[in-house]
């Protein structure tokens, strides 16, 4: 995850293809995808899911994504959503930083404190067995995340990882009990 400055929204990279690639068969009736940035992901969902919404809070975003999937929904993380879905996933902005300055990929503190809010945004929007599947990195102290994932009712695993020069990927998944 880089900072970008060429584009108005999050051009997809390593992460997004490594969570693309590990979501490619997944399965099911409705999903949602927080932080959709192109679409990339929400795109390779549509395969397998008859229910496809997006969120993200850049409409020049939600603009490019809305070219391949129907539901785009401008709004922070899940907020403006009442709806049980069996799959919520989101690559999540990690990188540790003292300000918000690009949503893209600014976690705040220890690269949580955003994350954070978009999963106690999203657990209250999954079915029972349904699940939550995140991207994060070993930029962010993603203890904090799982631990927040246990705290509210769901059982979490290390599902993949991937190693790049400066950081390992880690895609969190994690079943509603
Ligand atoms: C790392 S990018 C990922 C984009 C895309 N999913 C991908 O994999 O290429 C994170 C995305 O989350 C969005 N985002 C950041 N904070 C958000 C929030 N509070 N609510 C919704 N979307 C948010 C950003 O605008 C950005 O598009």
């Amino acid at each position: 995850m880089q900072k970008e400055s060429q584009s108005d929204y999050y051009v997809p990279a390593e992460d997004s293809f490594f969570l693309a690639d590990f979501l490619e068969n997944k399965q099911g009736k409705s999903v949602l995808d927080i932080g959709t940035g192109s679409g990339i992901i929400a795109k390779i969902l549509s395969k397998n899911f008859p229910l496809v919404v997006a969120t993200d809070i850049n409409i020049s975003a939600l603009r490019k994504a809305h070219e391949t999937v129907d539901n785009c929904i401008c709004c922070n993380a899940a907020d403006a959503l009442r709806y049980s879905f069996d799959l919520i996933v989101c690559n999540l902005p990690y990188l540790p930083s003292d300000e918000l300055l690009d949503p893209a990929v600014d976690g705040l503190h220890d690269g949580v404190d955003i994350p954070s809010m978009i999963i106690k945004s999203a657990s209250n929007l999954i079915e029972k067995n349904g699940k939550l599947i995140f991207l994060t990195s070993s930029l962010a102290d993603y203890d904090i995340l799982i631990q927040l994932c246990q705290s509210i009712g769901f059982d979490t695993n290390i599902a993949a990882k991937k190693k790049l020069f400066y950081e390992e990927l880690m895609i969190i998944e994690c079943t509603k009990n």
